[in-house]
């Protein structure tokens, strides 16, 4: 049985103030909420508010991406290490706008995997098709390189470290969800390539969160899906009440 996880991602939203109002809301609605693992990745500005704001919940702290080297001569760049001394727990990695926007490669995404894990950060990562690569029925093949280059030279130990979400490129933003069962072939799919670079149980283990207009109203018909473990929410996590109702689906 994997216990889902219901992650936030709030992207470039929030000052200190909107933070900390943020999690006076949010904190009771999710404090008996125990059937999930509860993530918000923040912008790097206010971690140590969110940290300190979520200290004594059941509520973890990620960020929205990192450098790969320890420290060194590397300007704007945030390295593992200062993310775990803010004390964040997990980073999301790869993130569709990260690839698209900021030149994030494969490559990249490896990198910063195996970074991540050094300091015992839990790499989120995503991966995800566009709408005119499912349109040329190109979707396994997209996320098979996504898979078998972001993952690339990691022992199963390290795998199963490692948390997935699948998000189309053309559900994010768009309040064009995939459907669950568009989702949940997907992930499916992406539990087989699990299998076969990693074997079991690792490919059974694997937690894997859908994102993409993810809503109070659809993460029911989601997360009944047997390969769907969680979800990755973007414009719906900057509420309380919304992420609330999402977390309590
Ligand atoms: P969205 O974003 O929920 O606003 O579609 C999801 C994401 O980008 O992680």
């Amino acid at each position: 049985v994997r216990r889902p996880i219901i992650a936030g991602n709030w992207k470039m939203y929030k000052t200190a103030r909107e933070t900390v109002e943020f999690f006076e809301q949010f904190k009771p609605l999710v404090k008996i909420s125990h059937h999930c693992d509860i993530v918000i990745a923040a912008p790097f500005t206010v971690l140590v508010d969110a940290v300190k704001a979520a200290e004594g919940s059941n509520i973890a702290i990620a960020a929205q991406d990192l450098f790969w080297e320890a420290e060194g001569a590397y300007t704007g760049e945030i390295s593992p290490l200062m993310l775990v001394d803010v004390g964040c727990r997990y980073t999301l990695v790869g993130h569709s706008e990260r690839r698209q926007l900021f030149g994030e490669t494969n490559q990249n995404v490896n990198k910063k995997i195996k970074a991540a894990l050094s300091v015992n950060l839990t790499p989120i990562v995503c991966i995800g098709e566009m709408l005119e690569e499912r349109e040329a029925n190109q979707t396994q093949k997209v996320i098979q390189t996504q898979f078998l280059e972001g993952f690339a030279g990691l022992t199963a130990q390290a795998f199963s470290r490692i948390i997935l979400a699948y998000e189309p490129v053309w559900a994010i933003g768009t309040g064009r969800t995939a459907t669950p069962e568009i989702a949940g072939e997907v992930h499916e799919y992406i539990r087989g390539l699990a299998d076969a670079s990693f074997g079991q149980p690792g490919a059974r283990n694997l937690r894997i969160l859908y994102g993409g207009s993810v809503k109070p109203d659809n993460i029911k018909g989601l997360m009944a899906q047997a390969h769907v473990d969680g979800a990755l929410v973007g414009g719906a996590s900057l509420n309380a009440d919304s992420f609330g109702s999402i977390v309590n689906f």
